[in-house]
């Protein structure tokens, strides 16, 4: 029996997610929670024949019942971002909305697996955590960085690029979750660096890491991914659950506290140095959640380049998350 419940459901993301998490013979309660729509997008979906129950909670006073006794939270809640807007710029709003999310799951479900999906994820997940060591209740291995679409778009592209059907290339992306901060390690993919020029190689890891804009752009004021979103994010819980409560043996990589896995830790610092807390990486993921944090692997020199870029950004956007909750009453 796993619940999973999404919160942000009647949203541009919630509710293509929530399809394809009605479509999974895994869950046997999928908890539809918003502050508007939820009854109908419940409705709607409790119609298809799979064997789910679908339950739907619209406001704060049926947050309680909506998350309790959760598996698994998946938070596609909050404001996306409109053109020019970078994801930082959705703290302000995003910020309370995942703390006071995450306070509803630190009560009510406290050993959920807790995907995060609402941006700016490189502040959102410290957030999360701050808020579960408020509570007592805190597991770095339990709360997730969605990161899974920056993965999606790494295939995509680089399949594109070298002929290749893009599901069958495997390319970790590490870093965090915003523009500069995404790092794919393109050198890593079997058959991809040898095809591709130094040129080609900086133009793909542009366009991966700032994918999000395309579609920003070419959505012209209305949002940001969802359909593509919706996709990485049920690939992302789906995998979880597979992982943590039906035996299978999988890796995705995934913005968590690197001290989810102390070894893992240690060795991911060789690679980053001691500077940042909550990295994406790849993780071995089982009934704990985070089973251990494997190798990031050996960078090229313009790999490593892009670090150096990245850790200032990211420490300053995890700092943000920090604070924020150690100010919030
Ligand atoms: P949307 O505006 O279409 O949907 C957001 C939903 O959240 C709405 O239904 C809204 O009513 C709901 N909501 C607002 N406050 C809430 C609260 N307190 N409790 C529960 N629900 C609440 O936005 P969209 O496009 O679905 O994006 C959602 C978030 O996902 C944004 O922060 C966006 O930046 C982020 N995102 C993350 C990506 C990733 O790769 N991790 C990719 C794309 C978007």
């Amino acid at each position: 029996m796993v619940k999973v419940t999404v919160c942000g459901a009647a949203g541009g993301i919630g509710q293509p997610l929530s399809l394809l998490l009605k479509q999974s013979p895994r869950i046997s309660h999928l908890s539809l929670y918003d502050i508007v729509n939820t009854p109908g997008v419940a409705a709607d979906l409790s119609h298809i024949n799979t064997q789910s129950k679908v339950t739907g909670h619209v406001g704060n006073e049926q947050l309680k019942e909506a998350i309790e006794g959760s598996d698994v939270v998946v938070i596609p809640a909050g404001v996306p971002r409109k053109p020019g807007m970078t994801r930082d710029d959705l703290f302000k709003i995003n910020a309370s909305i995942v703390r006071d999310l995450a306070t509803a799951a630190a009560k009510y479900a406290p050993k959920a697996f807790m995907c995060i999906i609402s941006n700016p994820v490189n502040s959102t997940v410290p957030i999360v955590a701050e808020v579960f060591k408020k509570h007592g209740v805190y597991d770095p291995r339990r709360i997730f960085g969605v990161t899974t679409l920056d993965i999606v778009r790494a295939s995509t592209f680089i399949g594109g690029l070298i002929g290749a059907e893009p599901s069958t290339v495997a390319c970790k992306v590490v870093g965090g979750h915003s523009g500069h901060t995404i790092l794919p390690l393109i050198s890593q993919v079997p058959g991809a660096s040898g095809k591709l020029t130094p040129e080609q190689i900086e133009k793909v890891t542009n366009r991966i890491q700032f994918g999000g804009d395309e579609v920003v752009k070419a959505k012209n004021g209305a949002g940001s991914a969802t359909l593509s979103m919706a996709y990485a994010g049920a690939r992302f819980a789906l995998n979880l659950v597979e992982a943590a409560f039906f035996g299978k043996s999988i890796v995705e990589c995934t913005y968590v506290q690197l001290d989810a896995d102390k070894q893992g830790a240690q060795d991911t610092k060789r690679v980053i140095g001691n500077e940042l807390q909550y990295f994406s990486v790849p993780v071995a993921l089982g009934p704990n959640g985070v089973e251990s944090i494997l190798p990031i692997g050996s960078l090229s020199s313009f790999e490593q380049s892009l670090f150096s870029k990245a850790v200032a950004e990211l420490k300053g956007n995890i700092a943000k998350g920090t604070n924020f909750v150690a100010e919030s009453k």
